[in-house]
């Protein structure tokens, strides 16, 4: 199993933002994280495309996975994938014609993400998963960083992982050192922590001791 951590730059500190972003690549990252946030589907507000056009400009090869929190969706898909984005997830209460919207990313060059709040049903995925290279599993309510894992949402990456096996499961939310072993244990493979590693001392101990857990499973 391919194991793929990915820092979220909603926790760094983003008046520093393109240092953070090479302080958490340096310390082995394997994306970055970019939570697009509209105050609209999500309570909150965060990074247009710009950012990432920005990021790009300074790390030519910066591998960026875009969390698209946002209504409507279609227009922000193209503006994430001509800045540069390699990944792009989208949720399918966001989007009015979810087979559209995932043909767009996918006609974009970009791999493309199914991505789940804790209490929405996976269902869409029986007549989608075709287009999918991941799914992404909130374990938190989507618009902050810094919550607390809801331990109920775990059994949902179980049921991804038995009926979808060949997908990436990417796990988003309240992610730590402590519970990625047991996250991992049951289906997820990829990791997306915003609070544990930016709040973190030392960006390379914690992503190292993330993949210790990892490497025990
Ligand atoms: C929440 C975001 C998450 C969040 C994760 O809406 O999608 O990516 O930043 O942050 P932590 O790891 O602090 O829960
Ligand atoms: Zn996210």
């Amino acid at each position: 199993m391919t194991y793929s951590i990915l820092p979220s730059i909603l926790a760094a500190d983003v008046t520093r933002l393109g240092d953070e972003v090479d302080a958490v690549m340096s310390a082995g990252a394997d994306f970055i994280h970019f939570d697009v946030m509209d105050n609209h589907y999500v309570p909150n507000l965060t990074f247009g495309s710009m950012f990432c056009s920005a990021l790009i400009k300074r790390f030519p090869a910066l591998p960026i996975d875009v969390h698209l929190m946002v209504q409507p969706v279609d227009s922000l898909i193209e503006g994430f994938a001509k800045a540069g984005a390699q990944r792009i997830s989208i949720h399918p209460d966001a989007a009015v014609h979810l087979d559209r919207s995932l043909q767009f990313i996918k006609n974009s060059g970009c791999k493309a993400g199914l991505a789940f709040n804790p209490a929405t049903a996976i269902d869409s995925l029986e007549w989608c998963a075709y287009h999918l290279d991941f799914v992404l599993v909130m374990t938190v309510n989507p618009g902050f960083g810094g919550q607390q894992l809801i331990p109920e949402v775990i059994n949902k990456i179980t049921k991804i992982r038995d009926f979808y096996p060949h997908l990436d499961i990417c796990v988003d939310g309240g992610v730590t050192i402590k519970n990625i072993g047991k996250l991992a244990q049951a289906g997820a493979n990829q990791f997306v922590a915003g609070s544990a590693i930016f709040n973190s001392s030392n960006y390379t101990d914690t992503i190292t001791n993330m993949r210790a857990q990892l490497a025990n499973i």
